[in-house]
């Protein structure tokens, strides 16, 4: 069971791991994307990351000395299960045996995500998330983790920000695997809600019903750019469609929103939904995870062609936006992190609180909060990153509100750990609390992680 409030701290082996060739692991479609020209900055890719697939037991035990009671982390499908089918690999497995051996004999809980975007080539090369048996193969894989690892975990998360898989993936193509097909990207979405269903009775039925399961999504706080306007507010409704509700939908309600199958009928009929699936995708939620860093701002767009595009995507890029094409998003005021996200934690609180409202029984956990700020260079030993404590220490307040005022919060895990692969922008941006130095692999804590340290230790926002 999962019933206690834990402060936990986030990876993604993709992110960490490196060791791309090594132990067995089979090919990912971020390890083809990121070779490919064009498409991460700085030609950057994850073959070192930060060497956490050498450096885990020295990782852990800071994470130790740090006082972390839960640690997040990632299974690489490919490392276990090189061809995303078939026989395991036993060197994959045994290396998360072993991190997870330490990460208990320390007392830091593992919530272990088994899909955070790193599908097997081979299962891309078969038609990817818009085919039907990825659902399959990924139950299939769940079933296997479970077995092998099921004694070991305290939480499972089937997928991290589906949204992402399915819309960066497969309809502005701005992430792995780089496709732009927006009725793709919808099927993708469907079969990302059904291998979680899948998952997740496949868990259960090797471990028990009570096996506490997770998913990890990044819903969608959008604000009206005129709260009067009711075209501006009907924006808002679209973009929560496709942006929250395509997932919510089937995992809470069994059912996709009217207004998402209305606003993309001139996509896709919706036929790759089959009899039954929306039984299948509505499992009970032991805890629902959220991914939260930045608020959005819409308006109905009310000129000749497409909207413009303000969301860093440039006019060019294909939307993920799919069946939105005439809501324009707009830039929202400072403050910005470096990734050009707007701080706004109070909408950090205002999404708890509208959460709990609409799903009153349903247990939360902020499953990733965090910020990249340029500057973060250590000087004898010390990295002052004073905007990432403001950030933090407000995120924090927001959720310890949200706890006041009532919402059933099992955790906060801060992203991230250490500073990783930022996807697309490579190593150019940076979310740890724990500074890497990239050329020798040096960890040192930046005056965030002694702040979250303290925070840890004493239950209380540090002054
Ligand atoms: C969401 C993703 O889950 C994580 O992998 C990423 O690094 C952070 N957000 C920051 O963008």
């Amino acid at each position: 069971m999962w019933e206690d409030f834990r402060w936990g701290v986030a990876t993604a082996a993709y992110q960490v791991e490196g060791a791309a060739r090594e132990g067995g692991r089979g090919p990912s479609i971020w390890d083809t994307f990121s070779h490919t020209p064009g498409r991460v900055q700085g030609g950057d890719t994850g073959d070192v990351a930060v060497d956490h697939y050498h450096r885990w037991r020295e990782d852990v035990a800071l994470m130790a000395r740090l006082g972390v009671q839960a640690y997040r982390l990632s299974v690489s499908w490919p490392r276990v299960q090189p061809g995303g089918r078939g026989p395991l690999n036993p060197e994959g497995v045994a290396f998360y045996r072993e991190l997870l051996d330490e990460l208990l004999a320390r007392g830091i809980a593992p919530v272990v995500t088994l899909y955070h975007w790193d599908l097997p080539q081979e299962l891309e090369d078969a038609g990817g998330w818009p085919s039907r048996d990825t659902a399959y193969a990924f139950a299939e894989y769940a079933r296997l983790m479970a077995r092998e690892l099921g004694d070991r975990v305290a939480l499972w998360t089937t997928l991290n920000e589906p949204w992402c898989t399915a819309f960066l993936g497969y309809a502005s193509g701005v992430h792995a695997p780089g496709r732009t097909e927006p009725a793709a990207a919808l099927a993708a979405a469907h079969h990302l809600n059904l291998a979680h269903g899948l998952a997740t009775r496949a868990i259960r039925e090797e471990l028990g019903e009570d096996t506490p399961v997770s998913i990890s999504l990044n819903l969608h706080v959008t604000h009206p750019a005129d709260p009067e306007s009711g075209p501006d507010l009907e924006a808002v409704a679209q973009v929560d469609a496709v942006g929250n509700h395509v997932f919510l939908g089937p995992l809470m309600d069994g059912s996709y929103p009217t207004r998402l199958l209305r606003d993309t009928a001139h996509l896709t009929d919706w036929s790759f939904v089959q009899p039954g699936d929306l039984t299948v995708t509505r499992q009970r939620l032991d805890v629902l995870g959220l991914n939260y860093y930045s608020t959005q701002l819409v308006r109905r767009h009310h000129g000749e062609g497409g909207a413009p595009r303000a969301d860093g995507h440039g006019a060019a890029a294909a939307s993920p936006w799919v069946g939105v094409e005439d809501v324009e998003f707009l830039p929202v005021d400072p403050p910005h992190t470096a990734m050009g996200w707007n701080i706004r934690p109070g909408a950090l609180e205002e999404l708890l609180l509208a959460l709990d409202n609409a799903y009153p029984d349903q247990p939360l956990m902020v499953t990733e909060n965090g910020a990249a700020f340029d500057g973060d260079v250590p000087v004898d030993g010390r990295v002052h990153d004073t905007a990432r404590v403001a950030y933090l220490h407000s995120h924090i307040a927001a959720v310890l509100r949200a706890r006041e005022a009532g919402v059933d919060l099992r955790g906060y895990l801060a992203w991230s750990f250490v500073d990783n692969f930022e996807w697309a922008y490579g190593y150019s941006k940076r979310f740890g609390i724990v500074h890497v130095d990239l050329d020798s692999q040096q960890r040192t804590p930046k005056d965030s992680a002694l702040w979250y340290r303290e925070l840890v230790r004493t239950g209380r926002l540090p002054g």
